[in-house]
């Protein structure tokens, strides 16, 4: 069974990012695959504090093989300032360079307080994975006015989003269940 981390991207307490993963969590499980959440409020950031690019950092290391050893990844992007989490950029910054995510596939939601469901975050941030030669799954899918749109029992309130997210999922689960990566140059 294919192994897909759910990568919460924030390290803001009690975030929604994090929430959305746990609800996506048992969807993915009853698509066929083995889900895993990672968040970044448990990324080690006081181990690259004062810039430790190119060092040996064993707790870095150990989280970024939890994200990077999956099958696929799925980002919770939140947006902030019109971009995606100041964290996430420092989890990728720390990732091995130029392997981490070659033909790795990925996948995102965006999720924000505002009307536009993080479309630039998301945009943003898929501009840095094709940069690393991920493979950057089409469906995207953008929850807006998250805090009104989303519960973490029910779900996404919205009809329209809802069947994105559902179609979203199902068909991820799928592509990444059938990728082969080792046939893939
Ligand atoms: C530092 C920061 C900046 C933010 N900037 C934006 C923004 O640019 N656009 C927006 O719609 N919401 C913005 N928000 C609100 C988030 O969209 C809101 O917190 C939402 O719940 C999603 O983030 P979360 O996963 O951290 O909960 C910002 C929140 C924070 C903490």
């Amino acid at each position: 069974m294919k192994r897909i981390v759910l990568l919460s991207a924030t390290d803001r307490p009690g975030s929604k990012a994090l929430e959305i993963a746990g609800y996506m969590k048992q969807k993915f499980a009853m698509a066929g695959t083995n889900p895993e959440i990672v968040s970044l409020e448990d990324y080690p950031l006081e181990s690259v504090a004062g810039g430790k690019y190119g060092k040996y950092l064993p707790d870095v290391e150990a989280f970024n093989e939890k994200v990077i050893s999956a099958d696929g990844v799925l980002f919770i992007v939140p947006e902030y300032n019109g971009s995606f989490p100041g964290i996430l950029k420092m989890f990728i910054d720390y990732l091995p360079f130029p392997e981490a995510f070659r033909n790795l596939p990925l996948a995102f939601v965006g999720e924000a307080s505002g009307a536009f469901g993080a479309l630039r975050a998301v945009e943003h941030l898929q501009q840095i994975c094709g940069y690393r030669n991920a493979l950057m799954f089409p469906e995207r899918v953008f929850i807006q006015r998250v805090n009104q749109n989303f519960d973490k029992e029910t779900g996404i309130a919205d009809a329209k989003t809802n069947e994105f997210l559902e179609s979203m999922i199902r068909n991820f689960a799928e592509f990444v269940s059938e990728f082969k990566q080792s046939e893939f140059v």
